[in-house]
């Protein structure tokens, strides 16, 4: 793969101290061999300019100004999970106690605020006082003791980076979500009371026609601007918490049917959710579990490993709560942001999920575990049991994580699986569902359950 971008930066320790217990015993026929991890990058500025927009353009000021950027606030959230990763995995002697270009690669979409999230993440995990002047960094008047560059790659466009950034442009999640949008589930959204109350009260007071696929934006600028400028949001005659609960509320389907999860799955005989689910979360569980797969490999037989996975341990992807997201989805974990009630949130600024690969030496096989940090106030917590398949288990066998990669692979490239459009091949077998609708008498939008009722029903039949 081509990296088209390569930043570096630079590191220091700052006098700022916070320790994390790792209280994780991991039992001891098992090792840790790597760790991938996919965080989302800190608090920002709000995404852009409404009409009537309570908080002048010229206002935002924080991270470099102007929109959607890393403010200190961000950097700060940052670097306080590069620390607790320090804690996690330098701490314990993983990996060495300075950026060592073997061991780490950090990958991260090409926008500044996620560039900038993993330079002051690289910064609160390698503020250490054992980089080496002159070996680390130049020992030269005028350079900050301590600063030392670590490469951020970052490959293309993150509209064109579809392992990184899971809303990637592509035609075919375009149409399979036109398709979704016929279904039962997401025509009761826009036709609820809700729905065309509160869209027809935001587009009044922002001047702007606000549907399902824009409403975010107001959410959003709401959102930060009660975090930067509360005083000057609050102070608004439109505003009331019940208003923002409002925009909460709509926000939460309209991100789970973004993110392809319908209920029931199959719109018009097409499985949208894994369909779509293929083209988000797909590509990067893939990167991610081919990854794993070689560096098992190299555990069992070393003599067959390059140099390059002997040595990596560490890979990184500094993204978005689509991208978070979509890997949570992937992996069934979507309500551990905030539980089934609030089925849809997205993941807080600086959350963080861990996927470590461990080997067994009893039966020599490889392990995987999977942890989620909710944001910098909470800690990780161990969620590889609520992954099916993995039931009750803090360390489950890869070959599920596997089994996950391949359900949502997508069938071609995915540069090209992008441009295929949905057809025939996708249908739930077309046979079948008319077989249902003529001779069953059931629509196509039944619910799920009834759907395999009368398969078993079908199967009954013939078998008989
Ligand atoms: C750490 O683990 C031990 C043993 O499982 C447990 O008793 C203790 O409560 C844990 N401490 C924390 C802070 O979770
Ligand atoms: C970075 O920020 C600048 C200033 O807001 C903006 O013009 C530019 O488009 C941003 N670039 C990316 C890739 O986000
Ligand atoms: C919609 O607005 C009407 C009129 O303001 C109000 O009576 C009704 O309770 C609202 N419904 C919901 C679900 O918010
Ligand atoms: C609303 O926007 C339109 C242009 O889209 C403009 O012509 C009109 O003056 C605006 N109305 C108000 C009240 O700002
Ligand atoms: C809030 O509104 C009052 C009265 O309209 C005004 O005097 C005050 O400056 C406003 N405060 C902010 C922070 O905008
Ligand atoms: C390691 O492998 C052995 C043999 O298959 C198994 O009994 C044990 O549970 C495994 N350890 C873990 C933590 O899964
Ligand atoms: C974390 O806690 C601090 C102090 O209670 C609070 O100000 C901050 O908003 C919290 N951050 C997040 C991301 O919840």
């Amino acid at each position: 793969m081509k990296f088209h971008f390569l930043y570096s930066f630079f590191i220091t320790f700052i006098g700022f101290t916070r320790t994390l217990e790792t209280n994780e015993t991991v039992p001891e026929e098992l090792k840790l061999v790597f760790v991938h991890t996919v965080w989302r990058h800190g608090d920002r500025s709000q995404e852009g300019h409404l009409n009537n927009d309570p908080v002048d353009p010229s206002k935002w000021i924080k991270g470099g100004g102007g929109y959607g950027q890393l403010t200190p606030e961000g950097m700060e959230q940052q670097f306080i999970l590069g620390k607790m990763l320090r804690d996690r995995y330098i701490k314990t002697g993983f990996l060495h106690n300075f950026y060592d270009s073997q061991q780490i690669y950090i990958r991260s979409t090409d926008v500044n605020r996620t560039i900038n999230s993993a330079f002051s993440n690289m910064l609160g995990m390698f503020s250490s006082c054992t980089s080496r002047p002159g070996i680390d960094y130049p020992d030269i008047p005028g350079w900050p003791r301590g600063f030392m560059p670590v490469p951020i790659h970052s490959s293309g466009p993150a509209n064109e980076d579809c392992v990184a950034s899971a809303f990637c442009d592509c035609k075919r999640r375009e149409a399979l979500l036109e398709i979704a949008h016929q279904g039962k589930e997401f025509q009761d959204y826009i036709k609820s009371e809700k729905y065309l109350n509160v869209t027809s009260q935001t587009s009044k007071l922002f001047n702007k026609t606000f549907t399902f696929d824009n409403l975010w934006k107001v959410h959003d600028a709401v959102y930060i601007q009660l975090v930067h400028f509360p005083e000057t949001v609050s102070n608004q005659s439109w505003y009331s918490e019940e208003y923002f609960k409002d925009l909460e509320d709509l926000e939460r389907p309209s991100q789970a049917f973004v993110s392809g999860l319908y209920n029931p799955p199959i719109v018009n005989g097409i499985n949208v959710q894994r369909e779509i689910v293929k083209t988000r979360g797909g590509p990067l569980i893939n990167d991610i579990s081919n990854r794993m797969r070689t560096k098992a490999n190299c555990v069992k037989n070393d003599g067959k490993c390059d140099s390059y996975h002997r040595n990596l341990k560490y890979y990184a992807y500094s993204t978005h709560d689509h991208t978070v997201f979509a890997l949570l989805v992937v992996l069934g974990l979507e309500d551990i942001v905030a539980g089934p009630e609030k089925h849809g949130e997205w993941p807080d600024y600086s959350s963080d999920i861990l996927v470590e690969l461990f080997h067994n030496s009893t039966d020599g096989r490889p392990y995987f575990r999977v942890n989620y940090l909710k944001n910098i106030n909470s800690t990780f917590e161990t969620v590889t049991h609520l992954i099916k398949g993995c039931e009750e288990l803090s360390y489950c066998d890869f070959k599920v994580f596997e089994s996950k990669a391949k359900e949502f692979r997508p069938d071609r490239p995915i540069h090209e699986f992008c441009q295929v459009l949905p057809g025939d091949e996708n249908r739930v077998t077309s046979w079948f569902k008319e077989f249902l609708h003529e001779k069953v008498g059931l629509e196509s939008s039944v619910d799920r359950k009834y759907w395999y009722l009368s398969y078993s029903f079908f199967l009954l039949f013939l078998f008989k």
